[in-house]
């Protein structure tokens, strides 16, 4: 199956395997994939490690201001998937701890850091023929994204997932707090006041509970044949 040159734009609730799913898709119609959670997750990792951020999620937000001036974060996109550097350290692996999880979401809501991350993302957006996923693609940074989709799930079943993921990584962590995470970043998503995680209006919903990632692409083909029609065959 061929798609024509578009943007696909995938936001949704954490955990509910936004990534896996675009990497699928990248692969199957050979798009570039980027995960833009992983930049807020980068800016979060380096606020860490320099102090700007402290044990109680204060943020020194003018200190990291100043700092984002001159950080060199980038990433690289292959057909495995995005790589997120500082410099020329990969930290692909450090933004993935619960550690970076409990504290990217306050991050995430300063504005500074958004427009940080929202012009890296719109640049790697010219190349077309991507994937993206977050939680304000469709409605802030590519509005005009020829395909949404909007992920949701129970949080019994995404708190599954994502703990199974961490414990396969090497990272026990119980049920209870993957639980109680999903549910703070939930609320600190949704209620910020910059770009806040909504439904874009033409955005399609997707509740994968009960869904494989199999049944996932299932259901992707047949909206690329609906939309595009035969130029998709
Ligand atoms: O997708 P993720 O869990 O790796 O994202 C990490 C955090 O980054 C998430 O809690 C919210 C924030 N985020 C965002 O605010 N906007 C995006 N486009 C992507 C992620």
């Amino acid at each position: 199956m061929h798609i024509p040159d578009i943007i696909i734009a995938i936001d949704g609730y954490s955990s509910t395997g936004k990534s896996s799913f675009a990497r699928l898709i990248a692969s199957e119609f050979s798009f570039l994939y980027l995960d833009s959670g992983a930049m807020y997750r980068g800016v979060t990792l380096y606020a860490m490690e320099n102090g700007f951020i402290d044990d109680g999620n204060n943020v020194d937000t003018s200190g990291l201001a100043t700092a984002l001036r001159t950080l060199d974060l980038h990433f690289t996109s292959t057909p495995e998937g995005s790589r997120t550097f500082i410099g020329d350290r990969c930290i692909e692996k450090e933004i993935r701890t619960m550690e970076v999880s409990s504290k990217v979401s306050p991050i995430a809501a300063i504005p500074c850091v958004r427009e940080f991350v929202d012009t890296r993302l719109r640049e790697f957006g010219k190349k077309k023929r991507v994937v993206m996923d977050g939680r304000d693609i469709g409605t802030t940074v590519f509005p005009e994204a020829e395909l949404k989709i909007f992920m949701t799930a129970d949080l019994e079943v995404r708190a599954q997932r994502r703990a199974k993921e961490m414990i396969a990584k090497g990272e026990p962590v119980s049920m209870e707090t993957v639980m109680a995470n999903l549910r703070e970043r939930d609320y600190i998503d949704s209620h910020r006041e910059t770009s806040p995680l909504s439904k874009a209006a033409d955005a399609l919903v997707l509740d994968n509970s009960g869904m494989t990632l199999q049944d996932q692409m299932e259901w992707i083909r047949d909206v690329i044949r609906e939309r595009f029609g035969e130029m998709s065959d």
